[in-house]
């Protein structure tokens, strides 16, 4: 059985995908960088990307290609605040969904690992020092 299986299939991306827009879009930082006119598009893609990762259906690519998730996420700046919060949101959805005890641990930690790959700016680390240097 696929972990997709596992968790109950669609229903499940769907109620950890709600929950997790649902945080998002009271979030002051990362509404912004959402499009503000596609709130239902938005949904569809996380869903389908995550349902398709963990062994669903391969409908996100047949729709958007290969994920190339770092490449996609460069227009937004996600330095370490950006990347604690999503993953404040992520991690409250995923108590609202409910997945057995030993597939969450594994969901909260490809999370957790995810979010921190997907960090593109670092306030602490400038590639480009000061023009006063
Ligand atoms: C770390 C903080 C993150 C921020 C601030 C962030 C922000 C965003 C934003 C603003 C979008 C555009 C919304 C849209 O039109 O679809 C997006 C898209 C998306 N994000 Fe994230 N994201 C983060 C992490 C992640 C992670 C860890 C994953 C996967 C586990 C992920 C998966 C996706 C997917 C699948 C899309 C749609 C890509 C597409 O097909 O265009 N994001 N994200």
């Amino acid at each position: 059985m696929t972990f997709y299986e596992q968790v109950g299939g669609r229903a499940f991306f769907e109620r950890l995908v709600d929950a997790f827009y649902e945080g998002v879009w009271t979030d002051e930082l990362l509404r912004p960088m959402y499009p503000q006119d596609d709130y239902d598009g938005a949904k569809e893609r996380l869903t389908g990307f995550l349902e398709q990762y963990w062994g669903g259906p391969g409908t996100y690519s047949q729709e958007r290609g290969h994920p190339r998730l770092r490449m996609r996420h460069a227009p937004f700046p996600i330095g370490p605040e950006a990347r604690d919060r999503w993953l404040h949101h992520m991690r409250a959805a995923v108590d609202v969904a409910g997945p057995p005890p030993l597939l969450r641990e594994e969901l909260l930690d490809y999370l957790d690992r995810a979010a921190h790959a997907m960090v593109n700016r670092n306030p602490a680390f400038r590639a480009d020092p000061p023009a006063t240097l």
